[in-house]
């Protein structure tokens, strides 16, 4: 395969002949010289390509230095091309080598290209989200989002958690919180012009009522109770009226469930985790990281690498609203045992009170999901949530209820049709076993690692209530 920038960043500036294929960012004359800036995405820095076109200079530029010209001066920012020359030690400050170029092919003209070398704003890039990973933030941020993938897999595949695929169709609410996107092959047309008629949901494609899962915990359950560790790492998709920087309608979550594992040893996978996923980001996504670092939210790499030398601060959910309490004042939602978390007190659980994240475990049991195993106070469940400065909840986990009697009365209570959930009762009835899991969103992770302020910013194709263009 051909040499991208980065390959060609890193050889030795000894002269050698290269070719670079990408993007122009920018074009600037000096007298004679021509410098392009070339982009391949390939890594954040460009490539500095110099054509000289005196006549006897010291780089002769290509013979053929007519056409050479003609593309020269028709080029401009977003054009895609080809430049042939030699890879030279740069005499300018900033950069260690540059191409001493020879020669010029445009690929693809860009006419009146909406992205110039002007900082733009992520409200005017979301509006053309097609283009906005040519820009240095949003390269940036495909980048990390890739290697943060990456790292979660070797996370877990080195502890032997498999990789399960959950199903995205499902006919079951994994949440109990009935905010789904209902599929269905019916003709809402027909069904309107029908007005009145019930609707015949056995006649829909899969024979019955169907959505797009929120959550892949409830199969991976399955799962983890035959191959003892297992991951779920796939989209999931929300129809939650919530038009928050942190709430997206259609995100990626990662799931791990494992059998035999408490809730103190799900919050220690939960912590090795995130540690080991901010290690990788700072050893792998350096120089993007340097850039969100300078231009996005200074102090993010200290923020990151104090979490990775940090022990999480631990709290029971009653402290902290105690806590909470205490400080009344300075919420605009005062808090009270029962209420749920606001991201206000989030925020002031570890910005103000812990200076990192927080772990809060044993929520009331009204607040949190169905299978969350009760407390012997049967008020609170055995549940985490991992809090971060900055964003809140990063991570939801709890123990589930492994007692088939327990989990069927805590359905019953919640009103949810335990025969539709029959499947999951069962792995109550046969061999059943304490385990336990979370789920982080991984825009989210993204977030954090990057510093990005809106949720929207860090998934190519943002879905959010009002809005699912591209
Ligand atoms: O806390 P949640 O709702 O937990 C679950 O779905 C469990 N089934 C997870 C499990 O135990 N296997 O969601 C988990 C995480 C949250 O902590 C948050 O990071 C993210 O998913 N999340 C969202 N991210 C973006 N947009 C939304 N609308 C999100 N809702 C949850
Ligand atoms: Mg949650």
């Amino acid at each position: 395969m051909f040499d991208l920038v980065k390959d060609i960043l890193s050889f030795n500036a000894d002269g050698r002949p290269v070719v670079v294929r990408g993007w122009v960012r920018t074009k600037r004359e000096l007298k004679n010289l021509v410098f392009i800036e070339v982009n391949d995405g390939s890594c954040f820095s460009s490539i500095q390509c110099t054509f000289d076109k005196t006549p006897f200079g010291k780089t002769p530029a290509s013979r053929e230095m007519g056409a050479v010209d003609a593309v020269l001066s028709a080029l401009g920012t977003g054009a895609s091309i080809e430049i042939k020359g030699n890879l030279v030690r740069s005499p300018a400050n900033g950069q260690k080598s540059e191409v001493s170029a020879k020669d010029i092919r445009l690929i693809g003209d860009a006419e009146a290209y909406p992205l110039q070398k002007k900082r733009h704003s992520f409200e005017f890039l979301r509006e053309i989200a097609h283009l906005r990973p040519r820009t240095n933030t949003f390269g940036a941020v495909a980048r990390v989002r890739s290697g943060l993938a990456y790292a979660v897999h070797e996370f877990f595949q080195k502890r032997s958690f498999q990789y399960v695929h959950t199903p995205i169709i499902t006919a079951n609410d994994a949440e109990g919180a009935g905010s789904m996107f209902q599929v269905t092959t019916l003709d809402m047309e027909k069904i309107a012009r029908d007005g009145g008629k019930p609707v015949d949901f056995q006649a829909d494609f899969f024979g019955g009522k169907t959505f797009l899962t929120v959550s892949g915990q409830l199969e991976a359950e399955t799962y983890a109770t035959a191959l003892s560790r297992v991951y779920a790492f796939g989209p999931t998709f929300r129809a939650e009226h919530s038009n928050t920087a942190r709430h997206l309608a259609e995100f990626w979550m990662i799931e791990p469930e494992a059998a035999f594992m408490d809730l103190n040893d799900t919050m220690e996978l939960a912590e090795d985790f995130l540690k080991a996923l901010f290690t990788y980001a700072l050893k792998n996504c350096g120089e993007d990281l340097a850039f969100f670092d300078a231009h996005v939210e200074k102090g993010v790499i200290a923020a990151l690498e104090s979490v990775v030398h940090a022990k999480f601060t631990h709290s029971t959910y009653t402290a902290a609203v105690r806590e909470l309490e205490r400080n009344a004042d300075a919420f605009e939602f005062k808090p009270f045992w029962g209420c749920d978390l606001q991201s206000e007190h989030e925020k002031f659980l570890t910005e103000e009170i812990a200076h990192g994240p927080v772990i809060v475990t044993d929520y009331p049991k009204e607040i949190k999901a169905f299978y969350m195993k009760m407390n012997d106070d049967e008020k609170t469940v055995r549940a985490m949530d991992v809090l971060v400065p900055r964003l809140g909840e990063i991570i939801g986990g709890s123990q589930r209820e492994e007692h088939g009697a327990k989990l069927e009365k805590r359905m019953a209570e919640l009103g949810m049709n335990t025969e539709r959930y029959r499947w999951y009762l069962d792995l109550r009835r046969f061999g059943t076993v304490p385990h336990s899991g979370f789920g982080m969103g991984f825009e989210r992770l993204v977030q954090y690692v990057t510093g990005m302020a809106n949720i929207r910013d860090v998934i190519p194709y943002p879905r959010a209530v009002g809005s699912a263009e591209f």
